[in-house]
């Protein structure tokens, strides 16, 4: 059984449909969520789900030893970023090399970079009258939104498109496609 921990900052529904998709796996379940958020929305979600979570501050993920050991006492072996926004350190993913990935609601190198998250990242796309987006979904490196991609998928969007539609159109994306890749990638020899 491989143990995935999710860190997440906001609502939580990627972090909710992950857990839900492996419920009945027999290779991997998710077995805590961290956050920088108490206020998330994450919280209430996966608590419902029987998953425990906790907050760390910003200080604690930079130095990250806290951090380090609360994955150590769940035996995390895979990090999951779902919306989460802060930047992970160098320890963290010294800890953890090309064993995190995130998820990136454009198509990068679009709209990727600092600043660029959640609906700051829809906004942009629609001011820029884009008749596509998506997702990528990629490793972490050192570097906002640049370490290697693993899977793109792409919507159309209509002229007529809000930035609130555009996130619907992403998160329904986001929704089908992360656990199907965090599977795959798991599955992967080099993480047997
Ligand atoms: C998702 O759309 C995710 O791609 C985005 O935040 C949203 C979180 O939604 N992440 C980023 O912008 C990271 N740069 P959720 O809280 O409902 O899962």
């Amino acid at each position: 059984m491989k143990n995935i921990a999710i860190f997440a900052s906001g609502s939580g529904t990627n972090a909710e449909n992950i857990i839900r998709y492996f419920t009945h796996s027999e290779t991997i379940r998710v077995v805590v969520v961290l956050s920088n958020n108490q206020k998330a929305g994450v919280h209430e979600r996966v608590n419902k789900l029987d998953v425990p979570s906790f907050v760390f501050s910003r200080d604690e993920f930079a130095e990250a030893s806290r951090i380090l050991d609360k994955l150590a006492e769940y035996k995390v072996e895979f990090i999951v970023l779902a919306g989460f926004m802060n930047k992970i350190s160098g320890s963290l993913l010294q800890a953890f090399p090309n064993k995190i990935i995130n998820i990136h609601p454009a198509l990068l190198p679009k709209y990727g970079g600092k600043g660029m998250y959640g609906m700051h990242v829809h906004e942009a796309v629609v001011v820029a009258g884009e008749k596509e987006s998506g997702i990528t979904i990629h490793y972490i490196n050192e570097y906002y939104d640049e370490g290697e991609i693993i899977f793109q998928a792409v919507c159309p969007l209509l002229a007529t498109d809000t930035p609130e539609e555009v996130a619907i159109k992403i998160h329904t994306l986001e929704h089908r496609y992360y656990p199907r890749v965090i599977e795959e990638v798991l599955s992967s020899p080099e993480l047997t």
